[in-house]
């Protein structure tokens, strides 16, 4: 008896061991099996992209020149490809809804902006489509300029003229992962860009028929140059609005979170109007150099509009809700000048914001005052906190 205990013990141990061994054989199949797979996707992938620049080339010299009928700059993926060095990591900029942001350099030397979409769809598709009818319908200095672009069946790419200093979000923000050195904005160079900025809405709202309404006005679509002149960027969001006077368009809600007037976000409702409003939001990140919407502060400031609103139109006030990075380098009779523009685009009721022609006219005398005072002169920049007299001297 004791005898055949032991031999059914060792059949039974034999038996788990051959369990055992057949299951870790499956498992190791298993795993050669799915790296077999990742192996052989990657390799399709890349030759189906060699594939697609191969096809190019055979038709790259007849597109080599090619101009769509709207005047915009038709590229290959290979042109594209070889601009941006092969879309290497280094060459990124930047990082959007639309997708990835290369710099490069065009056959003819010229630097330019390359937006690669991501494949995701419909959204990008349509905004691709509006970008492209728009920037081919508009120009103006104000504007960022669309050099051409790349459709293919799987790739959406758009070529814009290069702006040296990236947007101006990252030099009045710390934007992470942004790798654009961000710069000390002067209070002057924040006039100019306030300026250049409103032009480039005047010209959509009023130097346009019908008018053309942005909806994701905000301060990474404005763009600097290198000498730090501003064009206003992005218009995959952009409407046309209505031609009556005061008339609405309504819309699906797009646009940005802290940048969308109430009106729009609450009605869908969209008139020049919303974009006033946005614009005002600016024109308060200049001011005070906060973000929109900042969850890290406590509650009553999260959002700039309100905490900043009832300040706007105290003299006194003012001065405490400017950007301490501006070190009381500021005229304070233009920072209240500002504000009080700021509060009148922000305020609930749209049909009180002003026209952008208004705003720009308000504006221009400030920048053109400031054209007038040679640098050298000490004034162009006096301290908030300087006395009475020393204010006065630089006054004109
Ligand atoms: N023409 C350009 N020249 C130089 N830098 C650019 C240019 N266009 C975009 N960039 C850089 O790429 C960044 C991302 O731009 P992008 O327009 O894709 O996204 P975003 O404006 O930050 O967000 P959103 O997708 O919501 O508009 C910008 O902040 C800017 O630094
Ligand atoms: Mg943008």
């Amino acid at each position: 008896m004791g005898g055949e205990e032991k031999y059914r013990e060792k059949e039974r141990l034999a038996l788990v061991v051959s369990l055992l061994v057949a299951s870790l054989s499956l498992v190791s199949l298993l795993v050669a099996f799915s790296y077999y797979c990742y192996i052989h996707n990657k390799v399709s992938k890349r030759s189906k992209f060699q594939q697609r620049l191969a096809n190019e080339e055979e038709n790259g010299f007849k597109n080599l020149q090619a101009v769509s009928e709207k005047g915009l700059r038709v590229f290959t993926l290979k042109q594209l490809h070889s601009a941006t060095g092969g879309f290497s990591k280094s060459n990124v900029i930047g990082h959007g809804a639309f997708g990835l942001v290369y710099r490069g350099v065009l056959g003819d030397g010229r630097k330019v902006a390359v937006k690669l979409m991501d494949q995701a769809g419909k959204q990008g598709e349509d905004e691709f489509k509006v970008e492209v009818e728009m920037l081919s319908r508009l120009s103006s200095p104000y504007l960022l300029g669309l050099i051409g672009y790349c459709s293919g069946s799987n790739q959406k790419l758009l070529v814009y003229e290069f702006m040296v200093n990236g947007g101006l979000q990252e030099h009045l923000h710390h934007v992470s992962g942004s790798n654009a050195i961000s710069l000390k904005l002067d209070w002057e160079t924040r006039l100019r860009i306030a300026l250049d900025a409103a032009k480039g809405l005047e010209y959509l709202h009023e130097l346009v028929k019908p008018p053309v309404i942005h909806r994701d006005f905000k301060s990474s679509n404005i763009l600097l140059d290198k000498s730090f002149h501003a064009k206003v960027s992005d218009f995959g969001l952009a409407k046309l609005g209505s031609e009556k006077a005061g008339g609405h368009v309504s819309t699906r809600v797009l646009g940005t979170q802290g940048y969308v007037a109430p009106e729009y976000a609450s009605t869908g409702h969209l008139t020049t109007k919303s974009d006033v409003y946005s614009y005002g939001v600016v024109l308060l990140e200049l001011l005070t150099g906060r973000i929109p919407v900042d969850m890290k502060r406590p509650p009553g400031e999260v959002v700039l509009v309100s905490w900043a609103l009832p300040q706007l139109t105290d003299r006194e006030k003012v001065v405490e809700i400017m950007d301490p990075a501006l070190e009381g380098q500021y005229s304070v009779k233009e920072a209240i000048q500002v504000a009080a523009i700021a509060a009148m685009c922000v305020q609930l009721e749209a049909d009180y914001r002003p026209l952008m022609a208004d705003v720009v006219q308000s504006l221009v005398p400030l920048v053109q005052r400031r054209r007038l005072i040679p640098k050298a002169h000490g004034c162009s920049n006096y301290h908030a906190t300087e006395s009475p007299a020393a204010k006065e001297s630089c006054k004109l």
